[in-house]
C-alpha cells in the first residue's frame, strides 16, 4: 500500500486549546455558593476541591501539599530527591494533623531527661507519653515537666503519673470537652490492659475546626500523593505506606516500555495509581489494556505546561483541553469511569472550568502553585515587585539534580524540555484557593450545573476566534499600571 501523504495532511483532526472555547451560559438556577465541587482523583480518592498541585521541584513539597489539601486539594510531591527525603515528606504531611496520632513518639521511664528534650526537639513535638517495656502507659511528659528538671534525672522521677486518657472509641467532641475540663493538652488512648493506641492533641483539634473541607484520610490525615517513575519500583514501595495515590510522572505513558513497567509495578503496589501523561484515545486503550484496568486515574495533557517546550522543541504535543476530551471518550468507549487530571497550562478559574466541563475531574497546576508562599524557594524581588522561582522538571536546573531525568527521553544530553524563570507571587495557598474556586463556582453558575457531574451533562462549549479573545477581555481602557502614554 502506498503511503497516502496527502490525507496525513488535509485530514489532520484539530487540536484545541483552552484559548480555543468558551462556555457557552446556560439557563440556570444555581447560586455559586451552593455549587458543590467535591470530586474523585482516583476510583477511591474524594478530594472536596478539585485542585491537584503539580510535582515539581518549584512547586510541591511537604509545606505545599499541607496547606493544599487544608483546602480541600491535594499536593502531588515531587521526585527530584533521594527516596529517603520524599518519604519524610509524605510523612511530614501525614503527621500534620490527624485526630488520632498512631504512631505516636514515646520514651521508656528509665530514659533521662537529657534523652527527652533531645526527642522533643528533634520531632519538634512538646509531649511524650511514657511507655514501659510491656507497653502500658506509665505517665506522661511535657516541657513542663521538663523545663526545670536535672538532664541527668530519670523519666520515672519527673513524668506526670495521674495521666487522664481516653478509650478508643472516643470521638473527636468527647475528647475536646475533656481537655478543656482537665485542662490538658495531649490525651493518650489506650485500651483495657492500659496499652498505648494514640494520641489526641489539642492542636488537632482545633486544627480540624479551622480547616473543615480538607481532605483526609479515614484516620483524620491530611491526604497527599507522591510522584513516582514507572521503572522505579523501589520508590514506589518506599512510598506507598505514607500516600494516598502514587502519581505517574513520565511525559509520555503511552512509550511501551513505560506501559510494560507500569503493569509490573502496579502488582507490586496496593496504593492507587495515577497513569499518565497521556493525551490520545488510542493511548488511553493502551493503557486500560497494559495496566489490566488497574489505574485508578489519567493525569491528561501533554506540552501545555507554562514552563514546557517540548511541543517547541519536538512539535509533539496534545493539549491539555483536547486530551481531556480524547480520554474522555475513550474511556466512554471501554465504558470505564475514571477520574481524568487536566494537567498543564492552566492559567485561571475559567480554564479549569472547561477542562472540567470536557469530561476532567480535577485539575493539576504547577505555575499557579509555584507562585504562593508554600513552595519550595524564597521571594525575589524584582523592579519593587514580589516573584518566587519555577522551572520546568525537564529544565536544565531540574535536570542537574537528577532524580527525575528519566521523565523525558533524552536522546541528546543537551535537550532541555523545560524553561527555568519566575512568576509572580500571588500570596498563600488558601487565597489563592479560595479566589480560584469562587472563580469555578461562578463558572458553574453560568453553565446551569450544580456539581462537576452535571457539568459534564450540561456545559456546551463555544468555539471562538482570535478576535473574539481581544474582545472577550478588557478592552479600550487604561488600566492602573499601564498609563504609559
Ligand atoms: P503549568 O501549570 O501550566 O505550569 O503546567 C504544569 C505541568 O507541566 C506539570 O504538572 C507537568 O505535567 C508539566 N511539566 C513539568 N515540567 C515540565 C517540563 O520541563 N517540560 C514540559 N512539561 C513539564
Amino acid at each position: 500500500m502506498p503511503i497516502d501523504f496527502y490525507s496525513k495532511l488535509v485530514n489532520a483532526s484539530g487540536v484545541y486549546t483552552f484559548r480555543d472555547f468558551v462556555l457557552l451560559p446556560g439557563r440556570s438556577d444555581i447560586e455559586p455558593s451552593k455549587v458543590d465541587i467535591s470530586t474523585n482523583l482516583t476510583k477511591s480518592v474524594r478530594l472536596n476541591l478539585p485542585l491537584v498541585s503539580s510535582p515539581m521541584d518549584t512547586v510541591t513539597e511537604a509545606e505545599m501539599a499541607i496547606a493544599l489539601a487544608r483546602q480541600g486539594g491535594i499536593g502531588v510531591i515531587h521526585r527530584n530527591m533521594p527516596i529517603e527525603e520524599q518519604v519524610e515528606n509524605a510523612k511530614r504531611v501525614k503527621r500534620a494533623e490527624s485526630f488520632i496520632i498512631r504512631d505516636v513518639v514515646t520514651i521508656t521511664p528509665s530514659d533521662r531527661v537529657s534523652d527527652a528534650m533531645e526527642l522533643m526537639q528533634k520531632k519538634s513535638i512538646s509531649g511524650l507519653p511514657v511507655v514501659g517495656t510491656d507497653e502500658r502507659l506509665t505517665g506522661i511528659l511535657t516541657r513542663r515537666d521538663v523545663n526545670f528538671a536535672n538532664p541527668n534525672e530519670s523519666i520515672i522521677d519527673v513524668m506526670t503519673k495521674e495521666v487522664v486518657c481516653a478509650g478508643p472509641e472516643v470521638t473527636i467532641e468527647e475528647a475536646k470537652r475533656l481537655m478543656h475540663k482537665q485542662k490538658i493538652e495531649k490525651l493518650p488512648v489506650i485500651d483495657q490492659n492500659k496499652k498505648l493506641l494514640g494520641l489526641i492533641t489539642i492542636k488537632d483539634v482545633y486544627s480540624r475546626e479551622r480547616f473543615p473541607f480538607a481532605a483526609r484520610d479515614t484516620q483524620g490525615r491530611l491526604l497527599v500523593g507522591a510522584a513516582i517513575s514507572p521503572h522505579d519500583v523501589d520508590r514506589a514501595k518506599a512510598l506507598e505506606k505514607y500516600v494516598d495515590v502514587l502519581v505517574s510522572d513520565v511525559a509520555h505513558f503511552h512509550n511501551v516500555n513505560v506501559l510494560s513497567s507500569s503493569k509490573k509495578l502496579v502488582k507490586e503496589i496496593a496504593t492507587d495509581f495515577i497513569a499518565g501523561n497521556i493525551g490520545t484515545i488510542e493511548a488511553t486503550k493502551d493503557t486500560i489494556d497494559a495496566l489490566d484496568g488497574r489505574v485508578d486515574g489519567i493525569r491528561a495533557g501533554v506540552g501545555s505546561g507554562s514552563i514546557c517546550v517540548t511541543s517547541e522543541v519536538t512539535k509533539a504535543g496534545a493539549p491539555t483541553l483536547f486530551a481531556v476530551s480524547q480520554i474522555a471518550v475513550a474511556l466512554q468507549e471501554a465504558k470505564m469511569s475514571l477520574p481524568i487530571i487536566a494537567d498543564g497550562g492552566i492559567r485561571a478559574a475559567g480554564d479549569g472550568a472547561l477542562a472540567l466541563a470536557a469530561g476532567a475531574s480535577a485539575v493539576m497546576m504547577g505555575n499557579v502553585f509555584a507562585g504562593c508562599t508554600e513552595s519550595p524557594g524564597g521571594l525575589i524581588k524584582i523592579g519593587g515587585k514580589y516573584y518566587k522561582p519555577y522551572r520546568g522538571m525537564g529544565s536544565s536546573g531540574s535536570r542537574q539534580r537528577r532524580f527525575a531525568m528519566d521523565r523525558y527521553n533524552q536522546p541528546a544530553k543537551g535537550i532541555a524540555e523545560g524553561v527555568e524563570g519566575v512568576v509572580p507571587y500571588r500570596g498563600d495557598v488558601q487565597t489563592v484557593v479560595e479566589e480560584f474556586s469562587g472563580g469555578l463556582r461562578a463558572s458553574f453558575g453560568y453553565a446551569g450545573a450544580i456539581s462537576i457531574r452535571d457539568l459534564w451533562v450540561k456545559a456546551k462549549f463555544g468555539a471562538i476566534t482570535a478576535a473574539g479573545i481581544d474582545e472577550l477581555r478588557p478592552h479600550s481602557i487604561i488600566l492602573p499600571g499601564e498609563e504609559k502614554i
